[in-house]
């Protein structure tokens, strides 16, 4: 079986993240999504989500093409995910393009970056929602 692993926030579920979902799939078997915790958002990125972690994840385990919805705490933890889940590939969208070309060094996995659904984001949305009645 072919275990294919991704990371992001998927906050404010939209197709942009359904399509990237869809094809991370498509790589092989079984896809692992590590959901970055709200703290990680708050903390690594000054970000903070519409949805609480538990209800990003119940989003995502409810999608046909999610098989096992982790939680991204850190930075460091991806190398040791893919070692410890046996991950084949490594998809993240190519807003990272090269960025984790390292894992393919430090593991076996290969790292695929998928083009981005263009002009859809959670930012756009929050924009878009903020100048509509
Ligand atoms: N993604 C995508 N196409 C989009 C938006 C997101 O393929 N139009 C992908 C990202 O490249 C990433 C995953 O979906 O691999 C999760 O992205 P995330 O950052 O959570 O979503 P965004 O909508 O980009 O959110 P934000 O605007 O907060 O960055």
């Amino acid at each position: 079986m072919k275990r294919v692993i991704t990371y992001g926030t998927f906050d404010l579920l939209h197709y942009g993240h359904i399509n990237l979902l869809r094809r991370a799939k498509e790589q092989g078997d079984y896809l692992i999504v590590a959901l970055s915790t709200d703290e990680f958002n708050w903390n690594e990125k000054q970000k903070k989500c519409y949805f609480s972690y538990e209800k990003r994840k119940q989003l995502l385990e409810a999608i046909r093409y999610v098989d096992l919805v982790i939680p991204e705490e850190g930075w460091a933890q991806k190398v040791s995910d893919v070692k410890e889940y046996h991950v084949d590939t490594f998809v993240m969208g190519d807003d990272w393009a090269g960025k984790f070309d390292f894992i393919q060094e430090e593991t076996a996995a290969e790292v695929i970056y998928l083009a981005r659904t263009p002009e859809i984001s959670t930012t756009q949305i929050k924009k878009d929602l903020k100048l509509t009645n």
